[in-house]
């Protein structure tokens, strides 16, 4: 695994931004398929992707999107709703293609059938070449909360009394309001990508990032799948690697020490 550490949220979005830009840039035009996180973490990155798109800097005609995760029952063109979230941080200010754009559906009459079908969806776009995600503060990837198999694929989830009091700040503090029940990739659907780059920021963060790290392999904390990906990749900031050992942060500064400028990421 490889762990990039920046001073701070701008560093971590920048470098991630510049980093993803070039991969679709690597493809020279050809069709670049990438996994989305929602969350507060990615919009940083997400502004940054939109800065060097209107640079001319990249481009996302090409691009198709499948979403991590979606919220059970709430109605599509709700603020909150994952859909909203996207189309207005992201997708509305680049040039992706609308078609190209893939998110579960919440509110599909038969949540099981939705899951199977986005799978081979994924499938049919020839998988996915790079899964942005976050991270929650019980080591969650997607909503994969503890227990999840890291074998799991898409399926509906219920969420954890952490995550739903986490996320009661996008629903005016409100627990009650937050639903009880997602859609979501599964464990195994992210580490079926070709490349997955996890963004931690804050000192929220820390516990999980110190368990993912230098922790077990384990389903206690599921974002831990990476350890065992062959190209995986955190981009976190200085704040969120406070619980890790002194070394390992030494470690992975020294290691990397020529990649972390965003700059050296060409474009
Ligand atoms: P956050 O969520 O970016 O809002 O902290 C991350 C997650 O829960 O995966």
């Amino acid at each position: 695994m490889r762990v990039i550490i920046q001073p701070d949220t701008q560093g971590v979005a920048r470098w991630a931004a510049r980093y993803i830009a070039a991969r679709i840039n690597g493809k020279n035009g050809g069709r670049f398929v990438i996994g989305l996180p929602t969350g507060s973490t990615p919009v940083e990155t997400y502004k940054e992707l939109i800065k060097l798109h209107k640079a001319g800097k990249v481009s996302f005609a090409n691009v198709v999107t499948f979403n991590m995760d979606e919220y059970a029952g709430l109605p599509a063109d709700h603020p909150q709703s994952y859909r909203t979230f996207m189309w207005r941080n992201f997708f509305d200010h680049i040039d992706i293609n609308p078609q190209n754009v893939n998110l579960l559906d919440g509110n599909a009459p038969d949540a099981e059938t939705e899951c199977t079908s986005y799978e081979e969806k994924i499938a049919a776009a020839g998988g996915i070449d790079l899964f942005l995600g976050g991270i929650g503060s019980d080591g969650h990837v997607a909503f994969n909360e503890p227990f999840s198999s890291m074998t799991s694929r898409t399926r509906v989830k219920s969420l954890t009394a952490e995550t739903i009091a986490a996320n009661s700040r996008f629903f005016g503090g409100d627990v009650a309001k937050v639903p009880k029940l997602a859609l979501t990739v599964g464990v195994g659907t992210v580490m079926d990508a070709r490349e997955v780059v996890i963004l931690a920021t804050g000192h929220g963060k820390a516990r999980a990032l110190h368990h993912v790290i230098e922790g077990a392999y384990s389903h206690v904390w599921t974002a831990s799948a990476l350890q065992t990906h062959p190209r995986g990749m955190i981009v976190c900031d200085d704040a969120a690697t406070y619980e890790l050992r002194v070394g390992t942060a030494r470690y992975f500064l020294d290691i990397e020490k020529d990649n972390l400028d965003p700059a050296t990421i060409a474009l």
